[in-house]
Formats: C-alpha cells, structure tokens, sequence
C-alpha cells in the first residue's frame, strides 16, 4: 500500500513542506478520531476537480462506519463539501450518502491550512445511527474536537516541529482531562479521574487547578508556555508512574495565536516501568557475572604465571605460559561481555582485543607481524562466543608460530569476518611458511589443534578445514602480488 508521502507527491504537487504539514497532521490524528468518536479521511486535489484520499483514521472509542479500506481512491459523492470547505476555507458540514452505509453520512469537512494556504480537506465522517448517546463526556469531547477543527483550519495544528511518535504517546482512552487557560480542571474522563484516586486525589477535581490538587503539573505549565506539545513521565507518588501528554489548545487573536486551554492524557505507566526496572537490573546482574568470572580467571592464571617461573625446564615452562594464555582469552571474552547489555556481544569487539594479545604475546623485533581484521562477525550469544575465542586464539598462536618461526621475515595475519542469519565465517589468513607436506588436519597431534577440533565440532557443531595459501586468497585479502603455494588459510563455519 502506498504512503501518504508517495501518495502526495504522485497525485499533487504539494511542496515538500506542505506534504510535512499533513504527516504531522496524521502522526497526530488518533487523538482527533478519538475525541470526535468519528472516522477521519484526509483529502487532497489532485487537479481536474478530482480529488484522492490519502489517509484514514477509527476511532478508538466509537465505532466505524467505514471497515474498508478508501486509501488511494478518489473521491464521488464528498466532492461538493471537500471543494468548498477548500476554496471558502472554511468548516462546512453536510450530509453525503456512500455505497457501504446504508444510512445517510454526515460529514464535516475541515479546511487544512499550511502557511495561510489550504492544502487538503480532512473530513470527520459518522452517521448518527451508530453514533454514542452522547452525555457530559461526548459533548466536551467532541467539544474539544471543534477547537482542534478550528485550529485546523486557521493552520494552528498540527504544530511545528518534527512528527511526534504517537504510537508510545497515551491516547484519550487511557485518562483526559480538559483544562482551561489556568490549568483549572474543566472535566475528567473516568479513566483520568481513577488515575487520580490512585494517587490519592480522591476530590473532586472539576473546577480545581492541577497544582490545587497536589498534581504535578509541569507539563501543562510548560506546554501553555511554549504553546507546544509536551510528553512527560513522572512519579507521582513513589509508587505511580504516569506518563502525561499536554496538548495545549490555541486560540487565533489580532496580537497571534494564544494559549487558552489544554487536554491532558494520562497513562498510568507503572508497570510498564516495573517490568523496565527487572530487566534493567537483569542485566546488571548478568554483567557482574561476567565480571567476576574474568577476575576469577585472571586470579588463576595469575597463579600459574607464578607457579611457572619456579618451574626450571623450559618444556614446563612453555606448557605453563601457553595455559596462561588460553585462560587469558578466555577472561577476555568475560570482560567483553560484562561491558555489554544483555548476554550476547559484537564479535568484533572480542575479535579485536584478541588480535591485540596475540600481537603482544609475540615479543620480537626482527620478524614484525602484522595483525588485521576485515568484515563483522555481528552479534553472538555468550556460549558460541567463549570457544569460538579460543579457537581463534589458538588458529592465531599457530599462524604466529608455524608461519612466522623465529629466523623468518614476518608478514601479514589477517582475519575475516562474515555473517548471514544462520552462519558465522572465519576465515584466517598468513603469508608465512606454509604447512608441511604431509599435514592432515584430522590427525595433527598438537594439543592447539586438538583444542580447535573439539570445540568446533562437539561445543560449536561447526566445520574447519586447512590449506595451503593461493595468489587468489593473498589478492582477496588486500595482500597483493604473493606467490601461490605459501601461508595457511584456515575457514571455519559455526551455525549461529
Ligand atoms: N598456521 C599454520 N601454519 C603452518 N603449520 C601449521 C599451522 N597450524 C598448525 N600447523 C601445523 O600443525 C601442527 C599442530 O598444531 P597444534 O596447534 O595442534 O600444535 P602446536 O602449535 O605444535 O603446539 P600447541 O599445543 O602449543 O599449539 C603444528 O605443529 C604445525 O606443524
Ligand atoms: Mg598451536
């Protein structure tokens, strides 16, 4: 279905502005249909005497009259009211008859007016057979709807400024109260009135001023100053959270527009913030955890550093240092995570720390290393995350190791990262010596590649394979002009 933007620019000419003006009037709507307990259309010309709806709103507190959907299609019957509430720019009302009801409709038509020129009709539609019995609360609503019509008309409403998100923004339903221009209570809806006894406010409030009643009323105060919409949410009491909207309601005077009365909407948000409270605190909770669990790990492989250096033979020694690594990456992967919200992290935010470690953990200057990481990894739940950092650790340890010994130049590691909804790709890529004639990675004995095959195939159900470098990966890579047949690529699959 087209949008009311693309509906505008393929039927009108409306500027850019002038189509703002009408998507502010929408974003603002349901109110209006709610207060008028009536089906809003919103018309424009579009040129020959023809003209299309381009928007349509239901009430939430009455019925429709109109179940289909009339977006996109021209108007038959409402032309004589559209044009000429459009051309006098003034609120005309009559009655129109329309295939799908069976009773005569009653239609109000709305001039829109956008800097001193009308740009579109919007129309309230209802036929008095389905409309409520109207008591105290209809009659000031729709009341209020004819001071909005007003304001409309004259380009008062909608209100300047960006498109307010009225989807979170409480509706006329959840509580309203109509104040005049001193914040006095001119009527409360039943469901205002409850809001109120909860907070304790169990007067009568009609004829009392919000600030009398011991009301916060700050975002009235502010919206009749500003002359602006004002969304608040506020503790009332300790216990209640409201969530207010004050729309103030204008009045067009020879010194401009002035302020002269409001609408408050009212939603009791408490447990809505309750809820807010537990989650926040769950994953406090859970980051904590991580946090200790990394300074637990690196109390231990503190520890075994210490241990280590009591050890004498170097063949402990390096077992010792190796044991200290592995435990460090994994803490890292903790430290990561007790950073984040919630229990999943951005790969690459532990991909890149760890590249750092192997970077430090290979303490020579006369075969410099270079370490890269390309592409994203996008986000990962906890339990792939640790072994998967430990594979890679280990994948960078050998490519460090094995295609960059002691006595060689150095080159270049690179890691790329790859994701679509269902899998991760890692692929490790050096430029070093390669691998030796007869390697076969399901028989290394190693205790690294040991570690890798494990966990990728019981913890992270994944595949890995191994094979000699080509010019095509270098050049893939960013490492152009290499000779085939050196360096080791590794690519490793994980379902996520
Ligand atoms: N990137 C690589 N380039 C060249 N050879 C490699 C590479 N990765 C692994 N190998 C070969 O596979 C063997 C097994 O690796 P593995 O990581 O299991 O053990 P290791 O590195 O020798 O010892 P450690 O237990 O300390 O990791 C290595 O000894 C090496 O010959
Ligand atoms: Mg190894």
């Amino acid at each position: 279905m087209a949008t009311l933007g693309e509906l505008a620019r393929q039927h009108t000419s409306l500027s850019r502005d002038e189509v703002d003006h009408l998507q502010r009037l929408v974003g603002e709507w349901g109110m209006l249909a709610d207060l008028s307990f009536a089906d809003l259309l919103l018309y424009v010309p579009s040129g020959e005497g023809k003209w299309v709806t381009i928007a349509q709103v239901r009430p939430a507190t009455g019925q429709t009259i109109y179940p289909a959907d009339y977006v996109g299609t021209m108007a038959e019957n409402e032309l004589p009211l559209l044009t000429t509430a459009f051309s006098a720019g003034e609120i005309c009302e009559g009655e129109i008859s329309v295939d799908a009801v069976p009773e005569p409709v009653r239609m109000m038509a709305i001039p829109v007016r956008c800097d001193q020129r009308v740009i579109a009709v919007l129309t309230r539609e209802w036929s008095s057979r389905s409309s409520r019995q109207p008591g105290e609360l209809e009659r000031t609503y729709i009341g209020v709807f004819g001071r909005f019509a007003t304001m409309i008309a004259e380009g008062l409403f909608p209100f300047r400024g960006p498109v307010a998100d009225s989807s979170a923004a409480p509706r006329v339903g959840d509580g309203a109260l109509v104040l005049d221009g001193d914040a006095r209570v001119l009527f409360g809806s039943p469901n205002a009135v409850s809001a109120l006894h909860r907070v304790g406010i169990g007067a009568n409030a009609v004829g009392m001023r919000l600030a009398e009643l011991g009301f916060d009323d700050s975002p009235v105060r502010h919206a009749v100053e500003t002359a602006l919409p004002v969304i608040e949410e506020f503790d009332q009491t300790p216990e209640v959270t409201f969530l207010a909207r004050c729309i103030p309601l204008l009045s067009r005077t020879d010194a401009g527009p002035v302020p002269n009365g409001a609408v408050l909407l009212l939603r009791d948000v408490t447990e809505v913030r309750k809820r807010d409270k537990l989650l926040l605190s769950k994953d406090a909770t859970i980051r904590e955890i991580h946090h200790r669990v990394k300074n637990n790990l690196q109390t231990i492989s503190s520890l075994l550093r210490l241990q280590g250096r009591r050890l004498t033979s170097p063949e402990a020694k390096a077992a010792v240092a190796e044991s200290v690594r592995r435990i460090r990456t994994i803490a890292l992967v903790h430290e990561t995570l007790s950073r984040e919200p919630g229990d999943d992290v951005a790969f690459l935010d532990i991909v890149r720390p760890l590249l750092r470690l192997a970077e430090e953990g290979l303490q020579s200057v006369d075969r410099p290393v270079r370490f890269t990481v390309q592409g994203d990894g996008g986000r990962l739940p906890s339990t792939i995350a640790t072994p998967l950092s430990v594979v890679l650790t280990e994948l960078l340890q050998n490519a460090v190791d094995h295609g960059f010994p002691e006595g060689s130049d150095g080159g270049d590691v690179v890691v790329v990262l790859s994701h679509d909804d269902h899998q991760l790709h890692i692929r490790v890529v050096n430029d070093g010596r390669t691998l030796g004639p007869d390697f076969e990675l399901g028989t290394a004995t190693g205790l690294g590649l040991s570690i890798v095959r494990t966990l990728v195939t019981t913890e992270l159900n994944g595949s890995i394979s191994m094979r000699v470098g080509t010019s095509a990966d270098f050049e893939a890579v960013g490492l152009g002009d290499q000779l085939n047949g050196v360096g080791t690529v590794v690519d490793l699959t994980v379902p996520v």
